[in-house]
């Protein structure tokens, strides 16, 4: 009997295994069954898509919009995937673009969940700006926002000050390196946050504060975790995220920036005097106050912190990327580094310090800005976006509640639009007279009812920024050391790898 007992449990048990996998694989197909694709007529073609996976096997997560110019050629300018089990369709090229995001600007506005940002409290009418679904709360948040930018300053004369002297700061952490090797990347982060903060939080910080580093860390570590196979795996299904792994770092660094964040707008409420507002953050408690008693309202305590956070992260990242882009075009292109010092000498010179006047006359350094944005495709595929009611693209039925990607990189390297689209060419944004030209298919912040809040405050600083860094110095790759790459890393901007730079004073 004894003997018998042992085999008996065994068989029993790989029986239990056996029937577990079975009712597991059943299970899945069923699902997929009942989930998966619907037909519609003219629905977008797309690639063939497997149970469960849909077909994501078709993707690389590490840099999309590459795997959608590819599916592109395939499938043509507007095809359709599945990925798990949620309908996307990805739009590719100036014209499909056009007609989606201006023509059709409304009917493609909405945001599709994320389970993942549910799961940390990011919905209904706590959801920021960045993620928040298309209707009221995001109007009445982004009317707001708007607003209240630009009562800082955005596109002022006060804030172009306050940007001259970051400028300013700037300048001299890079020569402190004197010369010597060394990678801009945090130094041009700390810059750029520092306007965010002084409209957010009122003040800047110092290069070496130990909070401020802290929170820029947090940041650009989540924007790395947001992307990739993993947070597609836990939008689709959320449940996996109950389980421990390496997943819940994915979920525990936006706690902590949401820890840091408190902290900073619990010190606010202390000392804040409703007849003056210091910054953002004030002018938030003031709209808290007005809405209290309101269930219905956008302007609350936990919305305040995911609103500080999306201008923090969606202001800090893309724009420093940007700088460090122009920097290393400079470096690989010391003949086109020369054409702009030669404008700078000839409009500004030396002494004086930039200010956004001296833009209009200096076609040049504006068209290498412009270039900078175009070929370092800083947001390739922008943000999801999702239908708002059922619509139609270039005669392609898209049903509501479906997922549309804007690949943005096509556009911006569209070989039937770009002379030279996968080149550093700034004679794109210059008239055969060197006037600067203003091109249709330059769409960096998108475009339409979701075009980037920031775009008048990134457009100010790009161009302080880098004409203040050229004016005095000589960017040049550091002796002895590979050119750098120009293969961008992918993190929902794309950015370059890591380099070193020579600053030498002019
Ligand atoms: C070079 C710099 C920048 C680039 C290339 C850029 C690009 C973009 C893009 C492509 C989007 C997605 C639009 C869409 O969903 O179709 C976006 C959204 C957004 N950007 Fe920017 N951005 C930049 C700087 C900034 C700055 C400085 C701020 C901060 C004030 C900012 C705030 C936002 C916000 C809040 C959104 C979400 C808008 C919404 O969903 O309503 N961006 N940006």
């Amino acid at each position: 009997m004894e003997l018998l007992s042992v085999p008996r449990s065994l068989l029993s048990c790989c029986s239990n295994v056996t029937f577990l996998g079975l009712f597991l694989t059943v299970f899945v197909l069923l699902l997929d069954f009942l989930k998966r694709r619907k037909t519609w007529n003219r629905y977008p073609p797309g690639p063939s898509s497997i149970p469960f996976l849909g077909s994501m096997l078709q993707m690389d997560f590490r840099q999309p919009q590459v795997s959608f110019t590819q599916l592109s050629k395939k499938f043509g300018n507007i095809f359709s995937l599945q990925i798990c089990w949620r309908n996307l369709v990805v739009l590719n090229g100036f014209e499909a673009m056009k007609e989606a995001l201006i023509n059709k600007s409304e009917d493609i506005a909405d945001r599709p969940r994320f389970p993942l940002y549910e799961h940390m409290g990011i919905c209904g009418n706590s959801a920021g700006l960045v993620l928040a679904r298309y209707g009221r709360a995001w109007k009445d948040l982004r009317r707001f926002s708007l607003s209240t930018l630009r009562n800082f300053g955005m596109g002022k004369k006060s804030l172009e000050e306050r940007i001259i002297e970051e400028a300013g700061f700037l300048n001299s952490a890079f020569e402190s390196e004197e010369s010597q090797p060394f990678d801009p990347h945090f130094i041009i982060n700390n810059a750029v946050s520092n306007v965010i903060c002084s409209i957010t939080f009122g003040n800047r910080f110092e290069y070496n504060d130990k909070r401020f580093q802290k929170l820029l860390h947090m940041f650009e570590e989540s924007m790395k975790l947001a992307t990739g196979f993993l947070p597609q795996m836990l939008n689709a299904v959320p449940s996996l995220m109950h389980l421990p792994g390496p997943h819940q770092k994915i979920l525990e660094i936006p706690k902590q920036i949401m820890r840091c964040l408190k902290e900073i707008a619990d010190e606010h409420k202390e000392s804040w005097d409703p007849a003056h507002n210091r910054d953002f953050i004030d002018a938030f408690l003031g709209e808290i106050e007005k809405a209290k008693g309101s269930q219905e309202t956008t302007f609350n305590e936990l919305n305040l912190l995911f609103t500080t956070s999306d201008l923090f992260s969606a202001g800090t990242e893309t724009t420093s990327t940007t700088l460090r882009w122009a920097l290393l075009f400079m470096l690989l292109h010391p003949e086109i580094q020369s054409k702009v010092h030669a404008e700078i000498d000839r409009v500004i010179g030396r002494d004086r310090r930039p200010e956004l006047g001296d833009q209009v006359n200096m076609p040049f350094t504006n068209a290498v800005i412009h270039e900078t944005l175009r070929c370092g495709d800083i947001v390739p595929i922008a943000l999801p976006h999702m239908a708002y009611r059922d619509t139609e693209i270039q005669g392609f039925f898209i049903p509501k509640g479906v997922v549309i990607i804007t690949n943005l990189s096509s556009v911006l390297k569209d070989e039937t639009y770009w002379e030279k689209p996968h080149q550093f060419y700034p004679e794109h944004f210059l008239n055969a007279e060197g006037q600067f030209l203003k091109r249709e298919a330059f769409i960096p912040f998108s475009a339409g009812r979701r075009v980037c809040l920031g775009e008048q405050l990134a457009r100010m600083e790009l161009f302080i920024f880098f004409t203040t860094l050229m004016q005095r110095f000589t960017f040049l790759i550091p002796e002895n050391q590979p050119k750098p790459q120009l293969k961008p890393c992918f993190a929902v901007t794309s950015s370059p790898h890591p380099y070193q730079i020579c600053a030498k004073l002019r």
